[in-house]
């Protein structure tokens, strides 16, 4: 059963369920980009929803895209497809079966689609002791520092208001799963100043999907140091939807104590310590270690 709820779970948070891939004027795919052709599409689809209309584009569904989470969903929760929707499976039953301590995190939510699935975990699971912290500005990306991060340099992603989502949508997104309950915490605000005090003790889990570099890294330098030894090693998507930021680069410069990471998809890197048949799970890097997904 535990199986069959989460398959669907994912195929749900992910549109590859409902085939979700209209291009919605108004929608993710145009508000705020800087095309000009997507910026017409975006005022004609805004001034129809004024009333009460919707434009879409109806675009061919491509499943071997939504698997690698290569396309944007119109609707549904999550951006991040199904093969890291798995790979955040496989973390968290490997942490309950390993027993290691720690809550989870994700910094980067967006319509909190990665969370929800998190939380949903725990509860097929019967966890009733750990949190899923849901860190982001909840008004999309920061406009690049390139004096303090040079790497973004060129980034538009705070221009697109699609990025955007409030805590009350992503509150009523979890509602709308009956997952909301005192297991979900909020962390509101920009990384650098919610992360680095962040009530926390430790984690078993830490998922990075800030897209830039800045935030990759500030998050990794506030969040690294509580995540146990024996505790899980972060699953991480990094800043790489840029083609020209090779993925693992941010995980593999941000820490000393950061592990090794193996690309799980074109954008995602998960550490590299695999659970050996004996099934204690040794990360290489971190000797000791009890877990490494
Ligand atoms: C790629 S989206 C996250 C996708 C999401 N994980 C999912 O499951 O679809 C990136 C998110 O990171 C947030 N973000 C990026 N940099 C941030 C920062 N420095 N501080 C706070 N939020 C940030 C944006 O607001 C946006 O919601």
């Amino acid at each position: 059963m535990r199986e069959l709820y989460l398959d669907l779970m994912k195929r749900t948070l992910t549109g590859a369920l409902m085939e979700d891939n209209d291009s919605i004027l108004g929608g993710v795919r145009t508000a705020g980009s800087p095309s000009l052709k997507k910026k017409a599409a975006n005022a004609a689809g805004s001034l129809a929803q004024r009333f009460g209309f919707e434009i879409a584009y109806k675009k061919p569904y491509d499943p071997a895209l939504r698997e690698t989470g290569s396309d944007w969903p119109a609707r549904s929760e999550s951006m991040i497809g199904l093969k890291r929707m798995q790979n955040i499976q496989d973390a968290i039953s490997a942490i309950i079966e390993d027993d290691v301590p720690g809550d989870l995190i994700e910094t980067g939510v967006w319509r909190g689609g990665a969370c929800i699935f998190m939380r949903a975990n725990l509860k097929a699971w019967g966890d009733t002791k750990r949190t899923v912290w849901l860190a982001d500005s909840f008004q999309g990306l920061p406009a690049p520092n390139v004096k303090d991060f040079p790497a973004d340099q060129g980034d538009t992603f705070y221009l697109q208001t699609g990025l955007s989502v409030g805590e009350a949508a992503v509150r009523h997104n979890f509602e709308r799963y009956g997952l909301l309950d005192d297991q979900v915490k909020f962390l509101v605000g920009w990384f650098k100043d919610t992360l680095p005090t962040a009530p926390a003790e430790q984690y078993a889990l830490i998922r990075l999907d800030g897209d830039l570099y800045e935030s990759t890294i500030q998050a990794l330098d506030a969040l690294y140091p509580k995540a146990r030894r024996s505790a899980a090693s972060a699953s991480s998507t990094t800043t790489a939807r840029c083609p020209t930021r090779p993925a693992g680069r941010c995980t593999t410069t941000a820490s000393s104590t950061a592990s090794p990471t193996r690309s799980s998809t074109w954008t995602a890197t998960a550490p590299t310590g695999a659970r050996p048949p004996d099934g204690t799970c040794r990360n290489p890097r971190l000797p000791g270690d009890s877990y490494g997904s």
